[in-house]
């Protein structure tokens, strides 16, 4: 097994955008060589720029060496089709936007352009491996490697093999997540929105009903979301939270607030209205805030610079969950 990801050498990144450009700098500074395609032109001609500034605030937070810059660069070359970008391909990732229908078209596409030994990978966040790849004739090399915003800084990549994902693909797949300094997680049965995902919709559900209840302010709740859960969740994985909590304390929390806490499936209707009116966060500059294009700038340079700083953090962070009893 580990035979197969030492070959990979050369990776293909399909789709560029908001995901795709931060996946192939990942790889890029692995040292891996990354061929990228976007079928946008200016996504494709912006690669080499927007990895430049991620590679230049990685630098200025001290992360990596100011030899680094150049050399990922030079790991990452753009081409003008999926078929000249995946010539010679070990590994595959589709980044491309959401869409079922273009995702399963591509990768029947693949099956007949990829060498037959190549992986291929989705970093699709909500369809399971087994619809996208369901008319394909070697599902077997398939999987979903789901990774998460902003691609280049956040540590874990979630794995999801479907029932018909090889031993080799997904033990590959999990090495070479390894390589790249991420920390992959073993999704092991399908399930739509997997970890992640799942509980983030969770929590965003019952935040969106304390604020349309008017329980508190909007910035209220994500101070005390982000400082309080975030903060812990930053240090331990919930479930430790409850052993560290009290499973008693958690037992009776569950039967006290559980019946009272949301547990709808409805869009809220405040989150409807604001789409309704063309409101849909930062990209309008105005959602639940409002934004101008100084202070977004400047939003995202502080994030950023707060996750590069958990990031140096995370380098030393082992998965420190225990074995379950
Ligand atoms: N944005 C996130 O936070 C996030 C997180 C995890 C996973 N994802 C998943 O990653 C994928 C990409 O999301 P994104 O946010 O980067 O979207 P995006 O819209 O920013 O980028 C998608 C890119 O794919 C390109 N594209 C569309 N069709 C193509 C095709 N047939 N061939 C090549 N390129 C094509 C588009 O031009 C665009 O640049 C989606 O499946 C999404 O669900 C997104």
């Amino acid at each position: 097994m580990k035979k197969t990801t030492q070959k990979i050498k050369i990776v293909s990144i399909l789709g560029l955008g908001t995901m795709g450009h931060g996946i192939a700098q990942v790889f890029a500074s692995a040292g891996y060589r990354v061929r990228g395609f976007d079928d946008v032109p200016a996504v494709r001609e912006s690669l080499h720029s927007r990895c430049r500034d991620n590679l230049k605030a990685m630098l200025a937070a001290g992360l990596i060496g100011q030899n680094s810059v150049s050399a990922t660069l030079s790991q990452m070359d753009v081409f003008d089709s999926v078929e000249e970008a995946v010539d010679g391909a070990q590994f595959v990732l589709e980044v491309v936007r959401e869409d079922l229908a273009m995702k399963r078209k591509l990768f029947l596409f693949l099956e007949k352009c990829v060498s037959p030994s190549a992986i291929l990978a989705s970093n699709t966040s909500t369809f399971p491996m087994s619809q996208i790849a369901d008319r394909l004739k070697h599902p077997q090399r398939c999987v979903n490697m789901h990774w998460f915003n902003p691609s280049h800084i956040v540590p874990v990549v979630e794995v999801i093999p479907s029932d018909k994902t090889s031993p080799e693909t997904l033990a590959s797949t999990m090495e070479l997540a390894r390589r790249l300094g991420k920390n992959p997680v073993l999704v092991q049965k399908e399930v739509p929105g997997f970890i992640v995902n799942r509980v983030q919709a969770a929590m965003i559900r019952e935040v969106w009903d304390l604020w349309q209840s008017g329980i508190a302010t909007a910035e209220d709740i994500d101070i005390a979301v982000s400082g309080a859960m975030g903060f812990r969740l930053s240090a331990i994985g919930p479930l430790q939270v409850c052993d560290f909590g009290g499973l008693d304390v958690w037992s009776t929390l569950f039967k006290q607030l559980t019946p009272l806490i949301n547990s709808g499936s409805c869009v809220p209707d405040k989150i409807q209205s604001l789409v309704d009116g063309g409101h849909f966060g930062v990209k309008s500059e105005k959602g639940i805030f409002d934004y101008t294009p100084e202070s977004l700038e400047q939003k995202r340079i502080e994030r950023d610079r707060h996750f590069l700083e958990l990031t140096k953090l995370a380098r030393n962070w082992k998965a420190t969950v225990p074995n379950p009893a």
